[in-house]
């Protein structure tokens, strides 16, 4: 009889076979497709936009605030492709609807979605309230929900088309003073995976991204609870440090390529994959880890705050040297109009 061991080794040998077989199949491409940004309007979707423009697709893009739509679409304009921009805010499903119907009107029926858009509260459970866990639900679980159900319709048309999920490392690991935060993942990161294995009858592929930090410019946009400059300075140094955040260029061209290949999941950079096989294996091991990060995150037992956004939170740790690669992404992303720039190249 085969050990457990020679069993084990068959099964692992075989999904490799599969996987590289799987991947030697043509990916899926770009070029003329319909794809539906959401949350394009900066930070990682507008990475996204930017590099499905340059591959050939026709790509819509939607976001709340009508001046960043407006500087995001005529960025995408300007490199030759065809680009809309929408105000629509996902958490309406009303909004969210009339918006997928535009898109079809203009580009045809959408072949891929990118539930990108996310908003993030940070600070201790202490500072939180309900309606900071209600909204981080409605914003990033809801707000996937939302566009998917709305374009269900156009991307079962056969052959079927893609749906890739944002999540977040914090969607697969509980992460400290981001709770509200990372239980919306979680859902979305759930909801992914139901949608995969029900849709695939359909020709549907769905992909779930599980990034870790990236350095899209986004503190600045997020909001702060209990002590929110202390808050603010740990956010946005550990969003803007190479070592522990990415460029948001290239997490966009690996998010791509994961999509392209139909990867059920994407969780990168490698240490955020090992961070996350360690806490499916030891979750004890790991949850002490984050027990001790938690006793170094700034204290605040003295209940909820109100939110302060990241403008309102800076202080000279933040911004200060530490976040310069952070802010300079600002500027790259959409975040912030970009300065104009006199004869000699140097900001204006
Ligand atoms: N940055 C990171 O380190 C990181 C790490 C892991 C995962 N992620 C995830 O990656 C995604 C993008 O992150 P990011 O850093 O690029 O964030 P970001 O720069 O703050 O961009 C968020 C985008 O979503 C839009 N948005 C937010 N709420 C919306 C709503 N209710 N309706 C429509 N659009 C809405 C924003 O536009 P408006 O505000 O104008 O609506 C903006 O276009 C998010 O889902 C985030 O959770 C980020």
């Amino acid at each position: 009889m085969p050990s457990r061991r020679a069993w084990l080794l068959t099964a692992a040998g075989g999904w490799l076979a599969w996987r590289a077989l799987r991947r030697r199949r043509a990916p899926f491409s770009f070029e003329g497709r319909t794809a539906l940004v959401t949350g394009g309007s900066r930070g990682l979707g507008f990475a996204l936009a930017q590099q499905l423009v340059a591959g050939g697709a026709r790509v819509a893009i939607c976001g709340r605030d009508e001046a960043t739509l407006g500087r995001a679409h005529a960025r995408l304009a300007g490199l030759g492709g065809d680009a809309v921009a929408l105000r629509c805010d996902v958490t309406d499903p009303v909004d969210v609807g009339a918006a997928v119907e535009v898109v079809h009107d203009l580009f045809g029926p959408v072949d891929l979605l990118i539930a990108n858009a996310g908003t993030i509260a940070v600070g201790p459970l202490d500072a939180m309230d309900r309606a900071d866990f209600t909204s981080a639900m409605d914003a990033n679980y809801y707000g996937v929900l939302n566009v998917v159900l709305a374009a269900l319709g156009d991307l079962r048309r056969p052959p079927g088309g893609r749906i890739v999920v944002i999540s977040s490392i914090g969607g697969r690991i509980p992460v400290p003073h981001l709770v509200p935060y990372s239980a919306s993942k979680f859902a979305a990161a759930g909801l992914a995976g139901g949608l995969r294995a029900e849709l695939a009858k359909d020709g549907v592929t769905v992909t779930a991204v599980f990034p870790g930090l990236m350095r899209t410019g986004s503190p600045r946009h997020a909001t702060f609870k209990g002590h929110h400059r202390a808050e603010y300075a740990w956010f946005a140094v550990a969003d803007s440090l190479p070592i522990v955040s990415m460029d948001a260029e290239r997490a966009a061209g690996r998010i791509l390529a994961a999509c392209a290949r139909g990867d059920a999941e994407l969780v990168f950079p490698f240490a955020v994959r090992a961070a996350a096989l360690a806490h499916a294996i030891a979750p004890e091991l790991t949850a002490a880890a984050l027990a001790a990060v938690n006793r170094l995150l700034p204290n605040s037992s003295g209940g909820p705050t109100r939110r302060w956004s990241g403008e309102e939170s800076r202080s000279p740790a933040a911004p200060s040297l530490l976040t310069r690669a952070g802010d300079r992404a600002e500027a790259r992303y959409n975040q912030v109009p970009r300065p104009a720039h006199n004869g000699a190249g140097a900001p204006a």
